[in-house]
């Protein structure tokens, strides 16, 4: 199984960046201790400050693998072209948040990805990830 994490803008900044918010941990430790926890999985990860970029991404990978997690970070709000490329490709996206954009700006409350998720996961923190992949598992 097929599985990418797929990160936006701002997101390699993870564990430096407003921690209170995003925690402490980076997100390469993150990811790398995801990995040992699910062998059998073929667990890819992604992230680009660029918006052409994360479509390109999804195009790359939307035929063919089995599962996208996809936080947009900032784009979420605002990109029409990462919601027409969640709605173009055939494999499934699970929309992330770590925090709770509900609790936050009202700005953060609209979402161009939600409407074509297969679902949306919000305010776990980095473990909102391992449920959006527990979700493909299961
Ligand atoms: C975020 C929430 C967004 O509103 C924000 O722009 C981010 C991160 C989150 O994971 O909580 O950069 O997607």
């Amino acid at each position: 199984m097929k599985i990418i994490i797929i990160n936006g803008p701002n997101l390699n900044l993870l564990g430096k960046r407003e921690p209170t918010i995003y925690g402490n941990a980076s997100f390469e430790e993150y990811f790398n201790s995801l990995k040992k926890q699910y062998p059998n999985i073929q667990l890819e990860y992604f992230q680009s400050n660029i918006e052409g970029e994360l479509i390109d991404k999804m195009h790359e990978v939307g035929f063919d693998y089995h599962g996208v997690i996809l936080n947009a970070a900032a784009y979420t709000h605002t990109s029409v072209g990462i919601g027409d490329a969640v709605k173009a490709i055939e494999t499934p996206v699970v929309e992330v948040h770590i925090s709770n954009v509900y609790a936050r700006e009202e700005f953060r409350q609209h979402s161009y990805i939600s409407p074509n998720a297969a679902g949306v996961i919000v305010g776990f923190g980095l473990k909102g990830y391992q449920l959006a992949l527990e979700s493909f598992i299961k």
